[in-house]
């Protein structure tokens, strides 16, 4: 039974997810995250769902792991937290992912939007990895992500201080691509979404998957990796439709074919 979650498909291919928890800021319980990732799941194996935006609430997208949650496990607790599968779910999950960003976005929560493909985030959003405050360091890919997102020392500052940054340096070091009004962050990542919805869905999810390679192998093997999922999808109807409109001068109707 979903809890936490409050969700919606658009007529345009959209799954929007807002997590809603918001008497603890989104934190992010067991619960609520194994709910996301059974969500996911089930948008994996729906073709109506193209694009997923991933939201909060207004004071917080999410402010990291439930602490109160975590107060109560030992190490053997921690070696045996279902979560890290939780985590894997949603890393795995091939369709793109939109994070919109309103308030905080703190530990669990800022490596929640670091598995997303593109970030909006409002002008008031805030970003950090706090974990080094609690006497522990993130475990969901916090400092691995960041780097790759922000370089070395910007992530170093973050991970080591636990200082969070505003949207606008996330948004200078790469960590968001747009900024907006408080008001119309949702509305924009949805946008987004139903534009990459109308795209052939198999190109989209080679994209997504080459995109993604980019960050865990070396350039000749990157661009080998390409080539292939390129000509992987000359075998497909959508490529003849999209080449075809274009020379008819016509918008594409894809089938995900
Ligand atoms: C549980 C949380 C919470 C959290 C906030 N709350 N963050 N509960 N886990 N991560 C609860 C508060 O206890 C409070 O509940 C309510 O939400 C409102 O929060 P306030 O602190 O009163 O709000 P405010 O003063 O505006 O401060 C906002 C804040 C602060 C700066 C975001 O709440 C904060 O520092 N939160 C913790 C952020 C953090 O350290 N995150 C990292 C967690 S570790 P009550 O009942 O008192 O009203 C992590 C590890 C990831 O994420 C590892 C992944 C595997």
């Amino acid at each position: 039974m979903l809890n936490f979650l409050l969700t919606g498909t658009s007529s345009n291919g959209v799954l929007t997810i807002q997590l809603h928890r918001p008497e603890a800021l989104n934190a992010l319980n067991t619960a609520l995250l194994r709910e996301l990732a059974d969500t996911l799941d089930n948008a994996a194996a729906d073709s109506a769902v193209r694009a997923v935006v991933i939201t909060g609430g207004s004071r917080a997208f999410a402010a990291g792991a439930d602490i109160r949650e975590m107060a109560d496990l030992d190490l053997l607790g921690v070696m045996n937290d279902p979560r890290p599968q939780y985590w894997a779910r949603i890393s795995a999950f091939a369709k793109p992912i939109i994070a919109a960003v309103n308030g905080f976005a703190l530990g669990g929560g800022c490596e929640l939007v670091m598995h997303a493909d593109i970030v909006i985030a409002s002008r008031d959003a805030r970003f950090g990895q706090p974990e080094i405050k609690l006497g522990i360091i993130p475990g969901a890919g916090g400092t691995q992500r960041l780097i790759r997102a922000v370089g070395r020392s910007l992530a170093s500052q973050m991970v080591l201080t636990g200082e969070p940054i505003t949207a606008q340096r996330a948004y200078d070091a790469g960590l968001v691509s747009e900024l907006t009004e408080p008001e119309l962050t949702l509305e924009r990542a949805q946008q987004i979404a139903a534009s990459i919805a109308a795209q052939a869905p198999l190109a989209v999810r080679q994209a997504k998957d080459v995109l993604l390679r980019s960050q865990e192998t070396h350039l000749a093997a990157g661009l080998a990796y390409e080539r292939k999922a390129f000509t992987l999808l000359a075998a497909t109807e959508d490529r003849n439709e999209g080449i075809q409109a274009f020379i008819e001068k016509r918008r594409p109707e894809y089938k995900g074919r």
